[in-house]
């Protein structure tokens, strides 16, 4: 009998995105073995470098081939228009990228023997809903935008792809936090803080009454790695909200933390777009319950913001980085149609 352990690989769609650096780093940590996959629309404006030397595949997710799969165990999801604004940019490429392409890599990847499909789902799908109750993963759906309802499409369609020999789970992550090379600062808790500190004002563009629940990229990387990790029997065909204990804010708590992070900063309600319609508190019991022993999260929200402002120091971040591409997803894609570097279905002019 051999003695050989064989590492497990892992393939990360979106991994040079905001979330994927962090999750490559940690699963480079755990010794995992890792290939990235991502067409690298925001990539080249890194705040700093990572030592994650990879494999790396640049590619559009629709044109994804089973060779590219070959030898890979799992696959973690993450590619895809990740906003409201840009999914409304066009509906049918929003269709196309993160419903279609979704639903093709993961039958390419059954067909291609991969174990495991770890899908970065959204809670958008909940959209606007009765606040009285925190929302369990089984709660009605109500998708308001194109990205929201893409998310729910896939999941759905990927829970029929669930087998013993192919284990499909979703991640419904709150919107996220923290630090990374690739930051996002169109994500409501990042914008609050990256506001205190590069203006000394902090801009809230609703009444600051919907709720909205948080979690730290560190947190959301556990769980996806909970994915790989916990047994078949917990996470198969599975979907689970992801967040911390206590884990739903209003805009306004939220902004009154960006506020304790920047002291002196001022809490600035615009309410130009009228109160934001989008408001659901979410329970997480499942993922704290079912996969205790796999996903222990580990960030709040103050410890965050002086971790955020820590960050922007270092980086030396600025009103223009925050405000502008390629911290605002949206803008940065207009920026590459415009200077015709994206044709109009958003794939590279060669
Ligand atoms: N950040 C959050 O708050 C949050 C919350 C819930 C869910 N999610 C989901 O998690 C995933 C990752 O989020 P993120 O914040 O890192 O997003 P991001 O926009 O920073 O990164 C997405 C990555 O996917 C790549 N990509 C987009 N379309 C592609 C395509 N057609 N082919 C190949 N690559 C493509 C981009 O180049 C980018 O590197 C997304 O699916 C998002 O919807 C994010």
């Amino acid at each position: 009998m051999s003695n050989v352990v064989r590492i497990m690989t892992i393939l990360i769609t979106g991994n040079r995105g905001y979330i994927g650096p962090i999750l490559v780093e940690m699963l480079l940590a755990k010794g995992y073995e890792v290939v990235g996959y991502d067409a690298g629309y925001y990539a080249g404006n890194e705040l700093y470098t990572t030592k994650n030397e990879i494999k790396q595949i640049t590619k559009d997710v629709r044109e994804i081939k089973e060779e590219d799969l070959n030898g890979v165990d799992v696959v973690i999801h993450l590619a895809g228009l990740s906003t409201d604004p840009l999914g409304e940019l066009d509906e049918r490429l929003t269709e196309e990228i993160n419903f279609r392409a979704t639903i093709k890599l993961a039958r390419l990847a059954r067909s291609a023997g991969v174990k495991r499909f770890v899908y970065a789902s959204s809670q958008s799908m909940y959209g606007v809903a009765d606040t009285d109750y925190e929302l369990d993963e089984d709660a009605p759906k109500n998708p308001v935008t194109a990205y929201a309802r893409t998310k729910w499409e896939a999941e759905q369609e990927l829970g029929k792809l669930d087998s013993d020999d192919f284990t499909v789970t979703s991640f419904r992550p709150s919107t996220v936090f923290g630090p990374s090379p690739n930051l996002r600062c169109d994500i409501v808790f990042n914008s609050l803080v990256a506001s205190a500190y590069t203006t000394g004002n902090i801009e809230i563009k609703s009444d600051g009454t919907p709720w909205r629940p948080v979690v730290h990229i560190k947190d959301v990387s556990r769980a996806f790695i909970a994915g790989i990790e916990a047994p078949r029997e917990l996470v198969g065909g599975q979907s689970f909200n992801v967040g911390i204990p206590n884990g739903n804010y209003t805009v306004r708590e939220l902004a009154e933390a960006a506020q304790r992070a920047v002291p002196g900063s001022k809490l600035k309600f615009t309410g130009e777009h009228g109160p934001d319609s989008r408001t659901y508190r979410v329970s997480f019991k499942k993922i704290l319950s079912v996969l205790k022993d796999y996903y222990k999260p580990e960030w709040d929200l103050d410890k965050g913001g002086e971790e955020l402002i820590a960050f922007f120091k270092r980086v030396n971040f600025t009103e223009a980085q925050f405000r502008g591409r390629p911290a605002i997803r949206l803008e940065q894609i207009k920026y590459l149609l415009r200077g015709k570097k994206l044709d109009e279905n958003l794939l590279w002019r060669t």
